[in-house]
């Protein structure tokens, strides 16, 4: 009896050994200070250069912002997002949510060379360059309360899929239903949905994104549309005027909230988020709206879960010397 209860115990000795060690390396965890031995310099150089880039041109905060999203929801934060066309792939920057419309490529180029040179050698990956940028824009645009710690470590893909980009990108025509289920596709949740859309807080779009909203909608503020319709004429060449997501845009803040409060939501989807009908996306607009500081303790959170979607690590994928291609290409 005491001998097949040591052996008992021993299995489970043995059973927690293999847990401990097992675990970690197939689920690699991001981890906050990833970098801090081997180039402590590198989330303040990304930082400085993010910096810069928003004295030189507000808007890119908010561009740096969505090229974050956009990585993570297509094959997960790889940065494959960021791969130029190649002979043996149509990568993402031409797929129907991204051409013409995503930004900030030159900024992270920017970012890539001064961490390497920081480094001294390439040791940051571009994933973990657009996760570290999309924090210190809205920590820049916003203040100190919307900071929150980045997870690191992720590494880059080597290559990249148009058809993924066109599939998991949410268009901005989709209803609630919608745009909740595409969420659930990649693990968020109805509150993630409603707080990482709060980061139309900031940036612009573009005429021929909300032209259906402003002439064909019906929950629409009639003197916010009636405004828009002078920049969005309802057929012409004017695809690429822009108007801001909510009416401080350079600003990391609610009044994209309060905005859908009444009705001057600029995207369809956006306005999805607030019926007024007592749902449950309902009450979490008018919490935030009301509550900069529930939407400020949640939005982190939310950017954390996303950026853990699909991350490469250990010894998969690799660390990019141009975030453009991949290496020894
Ligand atoms: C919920 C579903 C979402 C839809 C349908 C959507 C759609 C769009 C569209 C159509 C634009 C304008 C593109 C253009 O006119 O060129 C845009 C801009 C933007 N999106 Fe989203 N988006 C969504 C969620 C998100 C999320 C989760 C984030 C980040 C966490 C985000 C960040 C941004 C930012 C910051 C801009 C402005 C970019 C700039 O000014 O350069 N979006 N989005
Ligand atoms: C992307 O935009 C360019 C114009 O800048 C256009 O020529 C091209 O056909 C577009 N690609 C796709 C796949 O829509
Ligand atoms: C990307 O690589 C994976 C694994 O090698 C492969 O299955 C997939 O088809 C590739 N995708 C593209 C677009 O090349
Ligand atoms: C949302 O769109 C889907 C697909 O077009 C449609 O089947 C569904 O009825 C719509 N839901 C609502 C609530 O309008
Ligand atoms: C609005 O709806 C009408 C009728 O369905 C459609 O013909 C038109 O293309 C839509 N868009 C705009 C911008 O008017
Ligand atoms: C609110 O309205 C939407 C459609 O407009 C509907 O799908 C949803 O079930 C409604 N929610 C409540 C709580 O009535």
């Amino acid at each position: 009896m005491a001998a097949s209860h040591f052996q008992f115990f021993l299995f489970l000795v043995l059973v927690t050994l293999a847990t401990l060690i097992v675990i970690p390396t197939t689920h690699a965890k991001l981890s906050p200070t990833y970098y801090n031995k081997v180039c402590p310099k590198a989330l303040t150089t990304i930082k400085s250069v993010v910096q810069r880039a928003i004295a030189r041109e507000r808007r890119i905060g908010a561009s740096l912002l969505r090229l974050h999203f956009h990585d993570c929801f297509v094959n997960g934060c790889d940065a494959s997002v960021l791969l130029d066309d190649t002979p043996s792939f149509v990568g993402e920057k031409t797929s129907f949510p991204n051409n013409n419309s995503l930004r900030g490529f030159d900024v992270v180029d920017e970012i890539k060379a001064a961490v390497d040179k920081a480094c001294k050698r390439p040791v940051v990956s571009c994933a973990d360059i657009l996760a570290v940028a999309a924090r210190d824009s809205v920590a820049i645009l916003g203040g100190q309360k919307y900071w929150y710690q980045v997870l690191l470590g992720r590494r880059d893909a080597r290559n990249a899929s148009w058809d993924a980009a066109n599939n998991n990108l949410p268009p901005p025509f989709f209803n609630f239903t919608q745009l909740l289920g595409l969420f659930q596709g990649h693990g968020l949740n109805l509150k993630d949905l409603v707080v990482l859309s709060g980061a139309h807080t900031i940036g612009a779009t573009q005429c021929a994104v909300f032209r259906d909203r402003i002439y064909n909608d019906t929950n629409i503020d009639p003197t916010f549309a009636s405004n828009l319709r002078s920049i969005c004429p309802q057929t012409g060449g004017d695809d690429t005027n822009l108007a801001p997501l909510d009416s401080t845009p350079n600003r990391f803040d609610t009044v994209f909230y309060t905005s859908l409060l009444y009705k001057k939501g600029l995207l369809h989807s956006d306005q999805e988020l607030f019926k007024g009908n007592g749902s449950a996306s309902d009450k979490l607009v008018q919490l935030y709206s009301r509550n900069s500081n529930a939407f400020a303790a949640d939005f982190g959170p939310s950017v954390i879960k996303m950026g853990n979607i699909k991350p490469l690590t250990g010894i998969n994928g690799e660390i990019r010397s141009s975030c453009r291609k991949v290496n020894n290409s």
